[in-house]
């Protein structure tokens, strides 16, 4: 039975080029779980966008000297893009400054008002008597008051990821004029009541179902939920940037980034159903009992997505499925040092997918995967893992068998004789290998499927050498047939195991072995308009996909098509220019 399987992915700030962190941490676990779902014949609906709004954007406005419109005009195309190039099969990637997500957020919070949980209050902010101006969030740093991390932003702190509020910062700072002469005036704004939901929300943390969390998120979770200590948080902000309260009295101010922000999954939902042109389809993917949703994201955004997001749901319609799953990673830290857009470390993302083809980048960032701790990704090990793994253990493996299948058994899978004890060795590997890998996937165990596909490559090397096809053709050219055909029955089904991960050259090798169609559908940009505005999407279409999560069943006598390497080598040279230039920028 196919089910509907939402896959919710972190809304990245639309202020610079996304880097590979990102990618490791949230898009591509996301796009090979869901692709991964989909070969299991499920109906996936995968959604996230650029978050347009907030601090982030418009000190980048700030810096630049133009609208926080222009910087996201810049690089919400630059990463839509992007992610279309690494293979990131979004059903819908929108962006949250358009007339849908607007309306909707305006709508959860006229909801949320009529039902009793936004109030009124007036709360303490900072305020920059130099530059005449509110600090909200971003505009201001300080000490962290968990940690003492000097540079900790006014919303949260990067280096232990609590949050907070701004007036509990210590020794703030003014980022407009970099001054300390600020103030703690009077505003007044919208809270969310939190307090009201605590109750609901252990509620729903202990309902049973949750014995799957990661214990990061179980943990952080559990501990926010048992202190009780859940109350009011403002959801408004003295800024001009953002969706603007739809209630009168308040012009000058705008709701806060991050109550819109995970809105945006609902809007997005709503926005992919408009663009199909079927309205109420989104209504599947939120309401029943078996209709799973999972929210991938960084560790810094954990409580957003497993304590405010659950009770915005609660909130705003009890009917709505609240996560089922958050699978959060640690961090993908660079050659010792942390990721940081603002200490010029990075290795941009599109900048890599413009010197290395994006399955050597998949490959390279899945088997980093921060799924327990924080993983340290070198250039070395990059280049290690493609020529070694890639190259020499896989790829090798595919090309040399489909290479001497196509010339010395007609372009066609041999017909193989009755197996001998290391044929059905390996042949009795495949189904163990397959149910293995299949229940991680499951489990959003990412990167120990890897592994686990991996070890069948060896194994099936390992048999390679053992048998020798290409010296047993001169003297048992029926051995060497069985073995061939052995060979590639086990390359068919890594093939499968490794589709979701390697997308590209897997379908390359799909059609190597002769297989007529499509493994996914097809990924593209597209415009949609609106009465106002058009905004570039992603979109993924899976009308065409093929691909069915099985070992392999090829038929003896299948024609094959001539092959060619799937990766190829890099010098390594590569690792020491690759630091070079980012020291360069450092
Ligand atoms: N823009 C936020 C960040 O990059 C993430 C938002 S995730 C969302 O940290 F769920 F709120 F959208
Ligand atoms: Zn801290």
């Amino acid at each position: 039975m196919s089910r509907k399987i939402l896959v919710c992915v972190a809304w990245p700030y639309c202020n610079g080029d996304m880097h590979i962190g990102h990618c490791a941490g949230a898009y591509l676990p996301a796009d090979i779980f869901a692709r991964y779902q989909r070969m299991q014949g499920n109906d996936v609906l995968m959604v996230s966008g650029s978050d347009t709004h907030g601090t982030p954007i418009t000190v980048t406005a700030e810096d630049e000297g133009i609208t926080p419109r222009a910087v996201v005009d810049r690089y919400h195309p630059r990463n839509t893009e992007t992610l279309r190039r690494l293979g990131i099969s979004f059903d819908l990637f929108t962006e949250t400054d358009t007339e849908n997500h607007w309306a909707v957020t305006q709508d959860f919070f006229k909801t949320h008002l009529a039902n009793g949980y936004l109030y009124r209050d007036r709360t303490a902010q900072l305020y920059c008597t130099d530059s005449n101006k509110w600090l909200a969030d971003r505009f201001v740093e300080g000490v962290c008051p968990f940690c003492g991390y000097d540079g900790a932003r006014g919303d949260q702190c990067d280096n232990c990821g609590r949050t907070y509020e701004a007036t509990a910062l210590l020794k703030p700072r003014c980022k407009y004029c970099g001054g300390s002469n600020i103030e703690i005036r009077e505003t007044e704004h919208f809270f969310l009541d939190l307090g009201k939901l605590n109750d609901p929300l252990l509620a729903w943390l202990d309902d049973g179902r949750k014995t799957h969390w990661r214990s990061n998120v179980m943990n952080a979770t559990r501990a926010r939920l048992e202190s009780r200590e859940l109350r009011g948080r403002p959801i408004t902000r003295d800024i001009a940037w953002g969706i603007t309260i739809p209630v009168p009295g308040y012009e000058d101010k705008r709701i806060y980034v991050w109550y819109d922000a995970v809105i945006g999954y609902f809007a997005a939902s709503k926005e992919w159903a408009q663009v199909v042109g079927r309205p109420d389809a989104w209504q599947a993917w939120w309401h029943g009992a078996d209709t799973p949703s999972y929210y991938f994201i960084g560790k810094d955004n954990i409580e957003f997505h497993s304590v405010i997001w659950p009770a915005m749901l609660i909130a705003y319609d009890r009917d709505l499925n609240l996560p089922y799953d958050v699978p959060a990673n640690e961090y993908l830290n660079v050659e010792g040092r942390k990721l940081s857009k603002s200490r010029r470390w990075s290795i941009g993302m599109g900048d890599a997918l413009d010197r290395y083809d994006p399955d050597p980048w998949r490959y390279a960032l899945a088997a980093s995967f921060p799924e327990a701790q924080d993983v340290n990704f070198t250039w070395d090990e990059f280049v290690r893992r493609n020529n070694e793994e890639l190259v020499a253990t896989w790829g090798n493996l595919a090309n040399r068998v489909l290479g001497f299948a196509y010339k010395r058994f007609d372009g066609r899978v041999p017909q193989p004789g009755a197996f001998d004890a290391a044929d059905q060795a390996l042949l009795d590997r495949i189904e163990p290998t397959f149910n293995q890998v299949t229940a991680l996937l499951d489990a959003v165990k990412l990167k120990p499927a890897l592994t686990e596909t991996m070890s069948l490559a060896h194994e099936a090397n390992r048999y390679l050498n053992l048998k020798e096809p290409w010296q047993q053709i001169k003297t048992d050219p029926a051995g060497a047939a069985t073995s061939i055909y052995v060979a590639l029955r086990v390359i068919d089904t890594l093939k499968t195991l490794f589709a979701p991960f390697l997308p590209f050259t897997c379908q390359q090798l799909h059609a190597y072995l002769g297989y007529e169609g499509d493994l996914f559908g097809q990924l593209y940009t597209t415009e949609v308009a609106e009465s106002q505005r058009s905004h570039l999407v992603l979109r993924y279409d899976g009308a065409t996909a093929t691909g069915r999560w099985a070992p392999s069943a090829l038929p003896a006598g299948q024609a094959l098509r001539q092959p060619a390497a799937l990766f190829l080598k890099l010098e390594p040279s590569v690792s020491e220019l690759e630091i070079e230039r980012m020291t360069g920028n450092s």
